[in-house]
């Protein structure tokens, strides 16, 4: 049987080896999957190792999706634009390519809840600038949202916004003159969720059309979902979805079809409630 891990450090809470699980009973593709907890300072070692031993595939998980960037022969667009690998297969000539799956697993999930809408140009707000909003950036923008870019810190916002604009249209804006409502979609790539923080935008950027996303998830509402139900919208998801959708792209690169994300959300969702 073709063999995966997900390597990281920690590892032991990574709901992959179930993701996969299920997603491999549903589509009948027999694999195995598990975990790999990978010490600091040796990913290098730990995949080579893996790879030499029979592994066809992995996922890469924090912190080792530089790591993995760097070790692997060949890189996707997307990951080559993002700086980050979260998934490689081994190809048959023995080479192995790094690709990253997480701003299309959001672009799916995005799609599930009718956030995002083809053919329609989008106004989008991303809130953050480290490396979670560095994977989703080219994704939307292949997908034609029109991008503001905000962060705490805005000088990153700036430097990411000027990186990515071959790819399409997104500007920086400082947090504080965000102030319009007229965004479709305000995603929170930023860790304030995390700290059960609220990101420093004014409340007045929620509108009652907005649609809201944060890529953190936790049991119960984060902290900026309720903000955002708070001053008015009503649209809300959390990035459970995401996760699910980016290990449906990583079946993608190691067999060619995507699954069906619907039914491991809802079980994995349960799972989170119990
Ligand atoms: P990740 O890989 O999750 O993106 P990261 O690269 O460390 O992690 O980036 C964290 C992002 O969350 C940064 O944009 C950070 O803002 P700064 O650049 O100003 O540090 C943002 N962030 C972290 N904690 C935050 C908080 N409490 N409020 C707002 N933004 C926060």
């Amino acid at each position: 049987m073709e063999k995966y891990v997900v390597m990281g450090n920690p590892i032991e809470h990574s709901q992959s080896p179930f993701i996969h699980q299920l997603f491999s009973k549903q589509s009948g593709i027999d694999y195995e999957y598990g975990r790999l907890l990978v010490p600091l300072g040796e990913f290098d070692k730990v995949a080579t190792q893996f790879f030499s031993q029979g592994g066809r595939g992995a996922n890469v998980t924090v912190p080792f999706k530089e790591d993995a960037f760097r070790f692997v022969d060949k890189l996707t667009q997307r990951a080559q634009a993002c700086g980050a690998v979260n998934t490689i297969l081994k190809l048959d000539d023995g080479t192995l390519l790094g690709d990253n799956t997480d701003g299309q697993g959001l672009i799916l999930d995005l799609a599930r809840l009718d956030f995002i809408i083809p053919g329609k140009i989008l106004s989008v707000l991303v809130i953050g600038a480290g490396g979670a909003t560095r994977g989703i950036l080219l994704p939307l923008l292949n997908y034609n949202c029109d991008i503001t870019l905000t962060n705490r810190t805005v000088e990153k916002a700036q430097q990411l916004a000027q990186e990515f604009s071959q790819f399409g249209t997104i500007r920086a804006s400082a947090p504080q003159n965000v102030t319009d409502k007229h965004y479709d979609l305000i995603i929170n790539a930023s860790s304030s969720s995390m700290t059960d923080d609220i990101p420093p935008i004014p409340d007045s950027a929620y509108g009652f059309k907005t649609a809201c996303y944060d890529l953190y998830y936790k049991v119960g509402m984060t902290s900026f979902l309720y903000h955002a139900l708070k001053n008015g919208s009503t649209r809300l998801s959390d990035g459970l979805g995401m996760l699910v959708g980016q290990a449906a792209y990583a079946v993608e690169l190691w067999y060619e079809r995507v699954p069906d994300i619907n039914p491991t959300i809802n079980i994995l969702r349960e799972n989170l409630n119990k």
